[in-house]
């Protein structure tokens, strides 16, 4: 009986060996252990014979049987491991992809050229302590032009080609002067402020598009002069231009500034002598300026007889196409890569 018995469980053992190396994949090798250690498997099958066996001859064949059943566990397990990685491999065999071509470097975008002005801008009137806000852009008549000392029918009203949006009330602001007056409503004198945003005009040629950007700038205090307008432009434009650049001031008109003033920079192309960046002309024409006029004091409720300041506004776009010898405005706003990469 128990030598029987022993018998049964090498047979059984090598027949699982014959078993397992036909198993081919993860299913089959599944079948095969249920097959031999399962609840009605072979090996159960022949535990049962062992309560025939006398006291003494258990242990033995106890100890064959245990070592049979880790041999078969041990075994499937291997065999289920190597067909997981087999698999595996046969996948990444398939040339689904190649795994050593390297991999795609990320393209990296940089700021717009006319963004990098304006950030350089910002950063030199904050420097100077200008603090920086921002308005609306569909504004009101009121903020656009009346509190600026343009009341309706004013023909300086035709200076601005301004977009209208249902009706004569509601419209895209045609400067960024707008800002002045919604800061000024609502803080008291003393002020240093800039505010760079977006504008809007019907307009298009080589050096006009209908959507441009400015940077307005006000400061007003006790005792604010021309003189502190001119240290202060002339400083901004030697920050941009190098400190070699120098400026005049031409008299010009704005209805919310009097007086008024051109700021013309001289041609750091051809020092002067005239070419064809400055026209001939050795100067190049850069941003509006003048003193706050009383008129526009007394629409915001400051005391003109105590305050005074100046302002100024310059066009972001212009300043990009002489930072980096642009000729032609629209170029900014067609989104040609191959342009927006040089700068
Ligand atoms: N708002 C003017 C424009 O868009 C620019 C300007 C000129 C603003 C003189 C000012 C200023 O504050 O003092 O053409």
């Amino acid at each position: 009986m128990k030598d029987s018995l022993l018998q049964s469980l090498e047979r059984l053992r090598a027949e699982f060996s014959g078993q397992l190396a036909d198993a081919s994949d993860e299913a089959k090798l599944l079948e095969v252990k249920t097959e031999y250690l399962g609840k009605k498997g072979r090996l159960t099958e022949v535990l049962k014979e062992m309560g025939r066996l006398s006291s003494e001859d258990r242990p033995t064949v106890g100890a064959k049987a245990n070592e049979v059943k880790e041999f078969i566990d041990a075994q499937i397990k291997a065999a289920l491991e190597k067909s997981k990685s087999a698999a595996i491999e046969s996948e990444l065999a398939k040339d689904v992809f190649d795994i050593t071509l390297p991999g795609r470097p990320e393209v990296l975008g940089h700021l717009h050229p006319v963004t990098q002005i304006l950030n350089l801008s910002r950063d030199l009137f904050e420097r100077l302590g200008f603090a920086t806000h921002t308005g609306p852009e569909i504004e009101d008549d009121y903020h656009s032009f009346e509190a600026l000392n343009i009341p309706a029918n004013h023909p300086a009203r035709d200076l601005q080609d301004t977009f209208y949006l249902k009706g004569k009330n509601w419209l895209l602001r045609p400067h960024t002067s707008t800002v002045q007056i919604r800061v000024m409503e609502k803080q008291k004198p003393p002020l240093r402020m800039i505010a760079p945003g977006t504008v809007y005009r019907s307009d298009s040629d080589v050096t006009h598009t209908p959507m441009f950007h400015q940077i307005e700038g006000l400061w007003v205090d006790e005792g604010v002069t021309f003189a502190d307008l001119k240290g202060v432009l002339s400083l901004f434009v030697q920050g941009l231009f190098g400190e070699s650049v120098e400026v005049r001031f031409r008299p010009s008109f704005f209805p919310f500034t009097e007086p008024s003033a051109e700021l013309d920079m001289s041609c750091f192309s051809c020092k002067r002598q005239g070419c064809n960046l400055c026209k001939g002309t050795g100067w190049i024409e850069v941003l509006g300026c003048g003193m706050v006029d009383p008129e526009v004091f007394k629409f915001v409720g400051y005391d003109a007889e105590k305050v005074q300041g100046f302002a100024f506004g310059i066009g972001m776009e212009r300043l990009a196409m002489l930072k980096f010898g642009i000729t032609d405005l629209r170029l900014f706003f067609e989104n040609d890569i191959r342009f927006l990469k040089q700068f």
